[in-house]
């Protein structure tokens, strides 16, 4: 963190655009909009949900040859995390005068009514063509599971972007000049940016000195910088942060950004387990486990939307604490450890001994997580994990529930069960997992684990679900549990 600069540099429709003088809590959505004047990006919601503020973020690939997209919520992102990067709007994309061929499709095919939804609805699907130009119909749902139209209906979108692949060789962007400006703009180390001047609350400006957004390239200057600024905010994703910034107005004084930070960004794979590190993406979390773990993956597939999960972390995830995290069941059945790292000490911590209550865990002051240790599923260990919410994807969890366990002589052993939605921090829950160890599966009474919740958690109603549904779902996420790998084991 040798350079302190004020200025964020990054590239946008092959030109270097150099920024100073702003608020470090100034979203990308905003300057677009405000200073830009680029006002095809819209804003509906400012909280990640509506997706007409999606636009791509492009960072150069290993080989340094090209740039690797993804979508992002501007609504969400802080404009200093632009720093190094490559921006795409949706006026980007009339190189040569000419429209996208997405764009062309959905002109063509009527895909657009009021067309607030539209310019965030082409990049999701400018961004899914980039690496990928022939799409399933469930590739295209995906991809714009974080786009809301709520006046044309997706059914035109869909048949768009069917005819637009017909075009395979006119979907890519047009951005080979980007890849040297890319290199040109590249610091040796990520600066200090120094961005001062804050309007605390309209009309008074005023202006605080010390104030920063911090982006360090190395893990020791994360710790360092913590033991210095013990209440700096860490940002990875920012997809809580920014929500932060939108809806609570929060202007922290020091905002330390991890998503420059080499060791953080690394994924280590062991025979035992998967090492990932603090920046490490939901959407690559996913496709790491997919093939060993589906059940974890599609509750990662049905986190969010893809400009949320090519940002959001299980880091975030899991220090944010919310009840509700979907990560931590699945997590906590697979007996997953933290790495918790203060100056140049690390321990490691069980995270189902991470909270202590709503929102409170053991991470002590100037503590992080650097990494999560993800242990790998062992030779007949059975895993299986289900989110329970009112829409299928871009939606909170009534509850999620995950469960690994292995049979011994036909019963039930090892069982480790978690739920989120059911207390104030998602937890193990210990009282079924007894009910259900060294047992025969025709031997497990609904009762018994009825009585166990009953017992075990404060009856609350709330306003995802009544607390009888989450009761009743929750046990019988448990009995589909136990019996689908009965039927599994009976096939085989
Ligand atoms: C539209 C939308 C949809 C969402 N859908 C879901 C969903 O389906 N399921 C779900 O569980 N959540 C969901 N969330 C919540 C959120 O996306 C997740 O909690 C996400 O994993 C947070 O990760 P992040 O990297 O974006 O965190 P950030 O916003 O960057 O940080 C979150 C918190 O963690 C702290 N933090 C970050 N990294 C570290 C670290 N390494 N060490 C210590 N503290 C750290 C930050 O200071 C902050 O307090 C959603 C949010 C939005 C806006
Ligand atoms: S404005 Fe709705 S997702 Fe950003
Ligand atoms: S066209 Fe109006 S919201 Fe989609």
């Amino acid at each position: 963190m040798s350079e302190v600069t004020n200025t964020v540099r990054f590239v946008l429709d092959g030109q270097i655009v150099e920024v100073k003088g702003e608020r470090r809590t100034t979203t990308v959505l905003d300057y677009l909009r405000e200073d830009l004047r680029r006002t095809g990006t819209k804003e509906g919601c400012a909280e990640g949900d509506c997706g007409a503020c999606v636009v791509m973020v492009g960072e150069l690939n290993e080989a340094q040859t090209g740039v690797d997209y993804v979508t992002v919520n501007s609504c969400l992102q802080l404009l200093p995390t632009l720093d190094g990067k490559s921006l795409k709007t949706v006026e980007s994309l009339k190189a040569d005068g000419h429209m996208h061929p997405i764009q062309e499709a959905m002109k063509d095919c009527h895909a657009s009514q009021c067309g607030f939804c539209t310019p965030g609805i082409v990049m999701s699907l400018v961004n899914m063509t980039q690496t990928n130009p022939s799409p399933t119909r469930l590739d295209i749902t995906d991809a714009l599971s974080g786009n809301l139209c709520r006046c044309t209906g997706y059914k035109p979108i869909i048949d768009a972007t069917y005819k637009a692949c017909e075009h395979k060789n006119a979907l890519h962007l047009k951005d080979q000049g980007d890849v040297s400006l890319l290199k040109e703009i590249k610091r040796a180390d990520q600066p200090t940016l120094s961005l001062e001047g804050e309007i605390i609350v309209q009309p008074v400006v005023r202006t605080k000195k010390g104030n920063e957004f911090v982006s360090p390239s190395s893990v020791v200057e994360v710790a360092e910088y913590l033991i210095k600024h013990p209440n700096a905010t860490l940002v990875a994703g920012s997809s809580e942060v920014g929500l932060q910034v939108n809806k609570e107005f929060r202007r922290p004084d020091h905002i330390l950004y991890l998503g420059h930070v080499k060791e953080l960004k690394e994924v280590q794979t062991t025979s035992a387990f998967w090492r990932v590190g603090a920046v490490v993406s939901l959407e690559e979390v996913l496709h790491l486990v997919k093939a060993e773990l589906p059940d974890f993956a599609e509750v990662l597939r049905r986190f969010g939307s893809p400009p949320i999960r090519f940002t959001a972390t299980l880091a975030g995830n899991i220090a944010n604490g919310s009840p509700i995290g979907d990560s931590m069941p699945c997590l906590m059945a697979l007996n997953a450890q933290l790495i918790l790292r203060h100056g140049a000490k690390t321990r490691r911590v069980a995270l189902d001994a991470f909270y202590t209550g709503l929102k409170k865990n053991v991470m002590q002051t100037s503590e992080f997580i650097e990494a999560i240790e993800i242990p790998r599923p062992q030779a007949g260990q059975f895993f299986a994990a289900h989110k329970i919410s009112k829409r299928f994807e871009q939606d909170i969890s009534a509850t999620c529930a995950a469960i690994t366990y292995v049979k011994k002589n036909d019963k039930l052993s090892q069982v480790r069960l978690a739920f989120n939605g059911l207390s104030p921090s998602p937890a193990r829950a210990l009282a079924i997992e007894k009910i259900l160890e060294g047992k025969r599966v025709e031997e497990v009474l609904a009762a018994e684990i009825d009585q166990a919740i009953a017992q075990s958690y404060n009856a609350r109603d709330g306003l995802r679900a009544t607390w009888a549904y989450r009761s009743l779902v929750a046990r019988n996420l448990v009995l589909k549990f136990i019996n689908t790998e009965m039927s599994e084991v009976t096939a085989a």
